[in-house]
């Protein structure tokens, strides 16, 4: 993808150096929530904004170009909201987009990548099995997080075709969803695999299902904490922490109709969530300016 395929963020277009603006958070769905609960958590002061492009879920199954001009579209769109800054809480467009992000919007910025380092450290049997989406599994980004570790570990490579579309249908539990899980995990439990790297943000609501199949056999490596405490860390360096009293509620946005993120945030994050239906419409699409003739 070249910088120049996308039109750029408005240059105009500065993050707020506010402490009490608003985090973005931002996922092709439902999977960010994960990294949300996280966030919660970590830093229980904060405000949040959190965009589903379920309207263009999954990711992993589009182009590159398209996945670029989705997350550069939300994140501009996000900022324009106020966020004083975001987190990019989909390995995919972490993997395809983040760097082409970072040097648009001068904004601080957190992504998400599988959890390859953690997951080599605490391995006993030196086989670890990686569940992303296709497009994570093949990114260039991807490989040089394995290759350090690659010697002595062996990864073994899921894409995991089908999951994201469950857990959008908040769907976490169906008979065809063990089945397709179970003919993921496998050959991993065959080959020995003692940990299992989560790489994409939706699979974190899948643990009953993936502990129902596997038992103990698998520790599951899941980054969302360690995601929370690197936006610490960086609205810290910042100045930009929030010291207010705790915000009851997130300002929950998609580009769908918002009922599966209702349902998942009640079901999954007891969170009686009222979703803003949301357009932001990607660079592509925009008309380009008339000539001056
Ligand atoms: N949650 C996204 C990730 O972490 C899912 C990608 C997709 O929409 O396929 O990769």
């Amino acid at each position: 993808m070249s910088a120049d395929a996308v039109s750029p963020l408005n240059p105009t277009l500065r993050a707020t150096a506010d402490a009490s603006a608003p985090v973005g958070i931002f996922d092709s769905g439902l999977g960010g929530l994960s990294v949300l609960r996280a966030v919660r958590a970590v830093l229980p002061h904060e405000r949040i904004v959190y965009v589903a492009d379920s309207l263009h879920a999954p990711y992993g199954e589009k182009d590159d170009d398209f996945i670029v001009d989705r997350t550069t579209a939300i994140c501009e769109w996000l900022v324009a909201q106020g966020a004083k800054a975001l987190v990019v809480a989909c390995n995919t467009a972490t993997a395809q987009s983040i760097a082409l992000v970072r040097e648009r919007l001068a904004i601080p910025l957190v992504g998400v990548e599988p959890g390859v380092k953690p997951a080599a450290v605490v391995s006993k049997s030196r086989v670890v099995g990686v569940l992303a989406t296709q497009v994570t599994l093949r990114s260039a980004r991807f490989q040089a997080l394995l290759d350090p570790y690659a010697g002595d570990c062996r990864f073994m490579l899921q894409p995991g075709h089908g999951l994201v579309r469950a857990v959008e249908r908040c769907d976490t539990s169906s008979p065809q969803l063990m089945a397709l899980l179970e003919s993921y995990l496998a050959p991993m439990l065959d080959a020995g695999a003692d940990t299992l790297v989560l790489g994409c943000t939706h699979y974190p609501f899948l643990d009953r299902a993936i502990r129902e199949i596997a038992g103990e056999r698998l520790q599951l490596v899941d980054t969302s904490v360690a995601i929370a405490r690197q936006l610490d860390r960086l609205l810290d360096t910042n100045h930009l922490k929030n010291d207010a009293p705790p915000d009851a509620m997130p300002r929950f946005c998609s580009t769908a109709d918002g009922e599966s993120q209702r349902q998942l945030a009640a079901s999954l994050l007891q969170l009686n969530a009222t979703v803003e239906h949301v357009f932001i419409p990607s660079h592509r699409m925009r008309l380009p300016e008339p000539d001056i003739v």
